[in-house]
């Protein structure tokens, strides 16, 4: 079933010179690339992007992060875009995320982890909606 999803290529990845990287990535593996914005995260869409986590011991360093820099927000669609996308990202925490998946390859950190990417059809579309209010 075709899905979008939303993909943030976040700050480190735009700071380290990943994006072409990253999205060369899901490009190879057949995803579509519907929209393709560089944008800034202020403080409010990351209140509102990450509503789940503001309680979170993690969120302060998190919302510090994702409003440190220019980010690339993408809308991608492809067969099953949500868990696909997912895969290819790997597990959040990228020193135990598999080799030969983004973050296994390219990331350190279990903050600083290049790309977020939708968990699930609701989230997909609450969060195409909030950074891309025309689709
Ligand atoms: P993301 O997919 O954008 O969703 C929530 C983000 O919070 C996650 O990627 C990480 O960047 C960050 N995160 C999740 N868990 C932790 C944690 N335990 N410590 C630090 N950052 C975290």
């Amino acid at each position: 079933m075709s899905q979008r999803t939303l993909v943030l290529v976040k700050p480190d990845a735009v700071r380290r010179g990943l994006v072409g990287e990253i999205v060369s990535r899901l490009e190879n593996k057949g995803l579509t690339i519907e929209e393709m914005q560089t944008r800034t995260m202020d403080g409010e869409l990351a209140d509102t992007h990450y509503a789940e986590h503001v309680d979170k011991p993690f969120y302060p360093p998190l919302k510090d992060f994702m409003t440190s820099g220019k980010l690339v927000a993408l809308i991608v669609s492809g067969d099953e875009a949500i868990t696909v996308v997912r895969s290819l990202a790997g597990a959040t925490d990228g020193r135990k995320a598999a080799p030969g998946t983004i973050r296994g390859d390219l990331s350190l950190s279990n903050r600083e982890n290049l790309i977020h990417a939708s968990d699930s059809e609701d989230s997909a579309k609450r969060e195409i909606a909030l950074w891309f209010p025309d689709n």
